[in-house]
């Protein structure tokens, strides 16, 4: 009955990985990561199908060991499906900070260990995942998602149950106006579509511009709406918006109306596994590598190099952070990240380090753990030293910073400028 109802709960990809035995106080060093890293990383897009039920009775688990006495969070994420690189850096950055809050001593002289659900990249899964972590496994937060649909199915099961939800990632702007207990740590889309805006005009100089978006995702068709809306106001024009859905593999009609209206640039908001591909497509249909395309932050992964190739540089898009920054805070994080995992911690890994950091951080000052107070000292984050820059919450629980501009390179994403609020 139990395995049934398990499968029945649309067969979430848990693969007990990584549980740390040993566990409080590991350093991040020889932490689990390393090995759960790389065996989320090397899993298939597509594993779900193939899941076996048993998996599905034991989530991940990282940090301390469950069990004994700990404060055990939620974590939901993609770490397979369409969208696995974010899931996976954000894990890995999730990890970092619960395993070195754990060798300080952790929250109020407990452990702390994380549950972690995979979602396959998908809105429904989210849900259910995010129902299991708050109404059985009884978590005190809940960290997630990337994508801003995964997130907007999540919250209101949060919010329910008064659990506090924080998304490292997810920028549209309804998200956190699903109720009190949502927050996320990074910055929203009418600035990120704004910095866009200003970048092609000013630094570009585009006054003539395409969009090609992506009609199934909140987050695409957020950004469409807020460029559209800046760059109209500088005096720029939308030439044509196109639509696909996610999923699609053919670009080809959509960008062919484009060539048609001779854009100076193409912003295409979506994710780095569609946009590598209409690279690809643009360029074999004869637009030229002078017409750039320009995105927000969901290209972000390296995983962008290799479906995009040499179709995809000189293409520019606005993001979180940048490991070019020399600021020490960077430069440490970086360190450590790449002494755990072998990599270089892309943006998902600084924002998923952030959230996690603010609620450890909230935890620790809360009088108590219960959710409305562990609710309310989240609220009050304020100057706290993010890799991402200094998270501030405003009074809509959003964080209020800087965005980068980032040029893809040949293997490399690299720093072009800062835009702040
Ligand atoms: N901001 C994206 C969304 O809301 C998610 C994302 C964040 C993707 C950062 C990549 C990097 O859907």
């Amino acid at each position: 009955m139990w395995r049934n109802s398990l499968t029945l709960l649309g067969l979430l990809a848990l693969l007990a990985i990584g549980c740390e035995q040993k566990g409080a106080g590991t350093p991040p060093s020889t932490s689990s990561g390393a090995t759960t890293a790389k065996s989320g990383g090397t899993a298939p897009a597509d594993t779900h199908a193939a899941t076996p039920a048993t998996s599905a009775a034991a989530p991940i688990t990282q940090g301390a060991a469950e069990g004994g006495d700990v404060v055990l969070f939620g974590e939901v994420g993609s770490l397979t499906g369409p969208e696995a690189s974010f899931g996976i850096s954000t894990r890995n950055g999730i990890e970092l900070a619960i395993n070195q809050a754990n060798a300080a001593g952790g929250i109020k002289g407990k452990k702390i260990a994380v549950r972690v659900y995979d979602d396959q990249s998908k809105p429904e899964e989210a849900a259910n995942a995010a129902t299991r972590l708050v109404n059985q496994d009884r978590v005190k937060v809940l960290l997630g998602e990337v994508a801003s649909s995964n997130s907007l199915a999540m919250a209101p099961k949060a919010q329910q149950a008064r659990v506090p939800m924080i998304s490292p990632s997810s920028t549209n702007p309804k998200v956190t106006e699903v109720g009190t207990y949502i927050f996320r740590v990074c910055f929203i889309d009418p600035f990120q579509g704004f910095v866009m805006a200003k970048f092609a005009h000013d630094n570009l100089k585009i006054t003539r511009a395409a969009v090609l978006k992506d009609q199934k995702s909140d987050y695409s068709l957020g950004l469409t709406e807020f460029f559209t809306r800046k760059f109209t106001e500088m005096g720029g024009k939308i030439a044509t918006t196109e639509a696909y859905a996610k999923g699609d593999s053919d670009f080809r009609a959509q960008l062919t109306a484009i060539k048609a209206q001779k854009p100076e640039a193409i912003y295409v908001p979506g994710y780095y596994s569609d946009v590598g591909i209409i690279a690809r497509q643009a360029r074999e249909l004869g637009i030229p590598k002078k017409i750039p395309l320009l995105g927000g932050d969901g290209w972000q992964s390296y995983k962008l190099f290799e479906l995009g190739g040499s179709a995809i540089e000189g293409s520019y898009f606005s993001d979180h952070y940048s490991p070019d920054n020399p600021s020490p805070v960077v430069q440490k994080f970086l360190a450590e990240y790449k002494a755990a995992y072998g990599s270089v911690p892309d943006s998902l890994a600084g924002l998923g380090y952030d959230a996690a950091r603010v609620a450890i951080a909230a935890m620790q000052r809360a009088p108590d753990l219960s959710g409305p107070a562990v609710r309310d000292a989240i609220a009050q984050t304020k100057d706290f030293p993010g890799v991402t820059g200094t998270i501030t919450l405003d009074e809509n629980r959003n964080a209020v910073k800087p965005a980068v501009v980032l040029e893809v390179g040949d293997g490399k994403m690299k720093y072009i400028t800062t835009t702040s609020p």
